[in-house]
C-alpha cells in the first residue's frame, strides 16, 4: 500500500472514513469523493474527516466528468457509496437506482477505461435476503448459494455485482473484489431518520434519551454484526490480498446475534429503559451469519472484536460524546416528554 493511490467513493460515510483512516496509515495517499450531504453537517466532526489527510473531493458518483478526473490516477478504487439505508431505498427507489446502479454504472465504466490495478466493491449481506426457504431457525450465508433479495436495496447491490463482472473480466482490466459486508456497527455509527438498520446506534441513543427500544417483528431476526474497525481491515486487505481477485467474499464473524440480545445488551447500561414489540418493517429480513472460510482464506482476516465488547465500546463512546445524538432524534425526546 505504501505510495499507492487509493480512491475511496463514500469516503465522508461511517465505513469510507474508517477505510480512509487505515489506508493512510498503511502509507497510502488517498483521495475520497463523496456527496457529503448523508449526515448534519457536524457529523463530519466526529468521522474526523478533516484529520485524515486525504483529499477531499466533494462531488456525485453519477457526474462522469468529476469520477473520471478520480480515477485517473488511481491504483485501487474502493466503491462504498451508495444510498446505504435499507428503508429509505424502500421508501425511494428512484434514489436508489440513481445512485446504487446509474452511479456505479459510471464508476465501472470509469474504471474500466482508466489504469486501476483493483477495485474493491462494496455489497451486502441484503443480498442473501431470508435466505434458503427450507431452512428454519438462523442460517449461515454462503457466497455461492441461490440469492433473493428482499428489498430495493439490496436488488441495486446485486445488480452492481453481476454488472462489476460483466465490465471488468478480460484482458487489461482492473481485477475487482466484491465484499458482503454484514451488520456493521461500531462508534461513531450515527442513525439515519426512519431507518430501522444499524441497531446498536439505533437502540443505544433510544436508551440514552429515554425513548423505548424497539424489537421490530419481537427481536427474533438475526444479524452478523461485524464491528466497522473489522470491517475497514477486511476492506483494506481485500485491495493487495492476490487471491482476492474476482472472488466474491464475506464480511462477518460467523456468529448471529438476535436483535433481542443487541437489546439485553445495552438496556443494563441505561437503568430505567424499556423495550416495546414493534411490526417488521418491509423489507427487514430475517437474517443470518456469514460463512467465513472465504474470508479466513483469501483475506487472512478473523474479524477482532466481539459482539459484547464493541456494544459495550458504543454506549462507553455515546455517553462520553452525548453531542453525537442527532438534532431530528433528540426533538423526538423533548416532543415525547413536553
Ligand atoms: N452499514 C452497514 O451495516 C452496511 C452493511 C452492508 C453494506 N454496507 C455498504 O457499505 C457502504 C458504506 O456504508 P456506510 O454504512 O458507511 O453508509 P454511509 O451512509 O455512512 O456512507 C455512504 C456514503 O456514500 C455517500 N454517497 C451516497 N450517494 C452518493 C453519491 N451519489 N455520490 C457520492 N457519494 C455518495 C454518502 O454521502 C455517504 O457519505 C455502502 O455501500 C453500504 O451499502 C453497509
Amino acid at each position: 500500500m505504501r505510495d499507492a493511490h487509493v480512491v475511496v467513493t463514500g469516503g465522508g460515510g461511517l465505513v469510507g472514513s474508517r477505510v480512509v483512516a487505515l489506508a493512510r496509515r498503511a502509507g497510502a495517499s488517498v483521495t475520497v469523493l463523496d456527496r457529503f450531504d448523508a449526515y448534519p453537517e457536524d457529523v463530519r466532526e466526529l468521522f474526523g474527516l478533516d484529520r485524515l489527510g486525504a483529499d477531499l473531493v466533494a462531488g456525485d458518483i453519477c457526474d462522469r466528468d468529476t469520477v473520471r478526473r478520480v480515477v485517473k490516477d488511481a491504483d485501487y478504487v474502493i466503491h462504498a457509496a451508495a444510498y446505504a439505508d435499507v428503508a429509505a431505498c424502500t421508501r425511494h427507489p428512484d434514489v436508489a437506482f440513481e445512485a446504487n446502479v446509474r452511479g456505479t454504472e459510471t464508476v465501472l465504466e470509469e474504471i474500466a477505461a482508466a489504469q486501476v490495478r483493483r477495485l474493491v466493491f462494496i455489497s451486502s449481506a441484503a443480498v442473501y435476503g431470508n435466505g434458503r426457504p427450507d431452512v428454519t431457525g438462523p442460517q449461515v450465508f454462503h457466497e455461492d448459494q441461490p440469492l433473493v433479495p428482499v428489498s430495493v436495496y439490496a436488488n441495486t447491490k446485486l445488480w452492481a455485482e453481476h454488472q462489476a463482472r460483466l465490465m471488468l473480466v478480460g484482458p487489461d482490466k482492473a481485477e475487482f473484489t466484491v465484499l458482503r459486508y454484514f451488520s456493521v456497527y461500531g462508534d461513531p455509527q450515527i442513525p439515519k431518520p426512519g431507518s430501522h438498520s444499524w441497531m446498536v446506534a439505533w437502540m443505544a441513543m433510544h436508551a440514552h434519551l429515554g425513548l423505548p427500544i424497539h424489537l421490530n417483528g419481537g427481536g427474533v431476526q438475526v444479524r452478523d454484526l461485524v464491528h466497522v474497525e473489522d470491517i475497514a481491515a477486511a476492506t483494506v486487505l481485500a485491495l493487495v490480498a492476490e487471491r482476492a481477485a474476482g472472488q466474491i467474499i464475506n464480511v462477518g464473524t460467523g456468529r448471529p446475534t438476535s436483535v433481542r440480545d443487541v437489546a439485553d445488551m445495552i438496556s443494563p447500561h441505561f437503568p430505567g429503559s424499556r423495550q416495546i414489540v414493534t411490526p417488521l418493517p418491509e423489507g427487514d429480513p430475517l437474517g443470518g451469519y456469514a460463512a467465513t472460510e472465504r474470508m479466513r482464506d483469501l483475506l487472512g482476516y478473523t474479524p477482532r472484536i466481539g459482539v459484547r465488547e464493541g456494544v459495550e465500546r458504543y454506549v462507553r463512546w455515546l455517553q462520553a460524546n452525548p453531542q453525537a445524538v442527532p438534532q431530528w432524534l433528540a426533538a423526538t425526546a423533548a416532543d415525547r416528554t413536553a
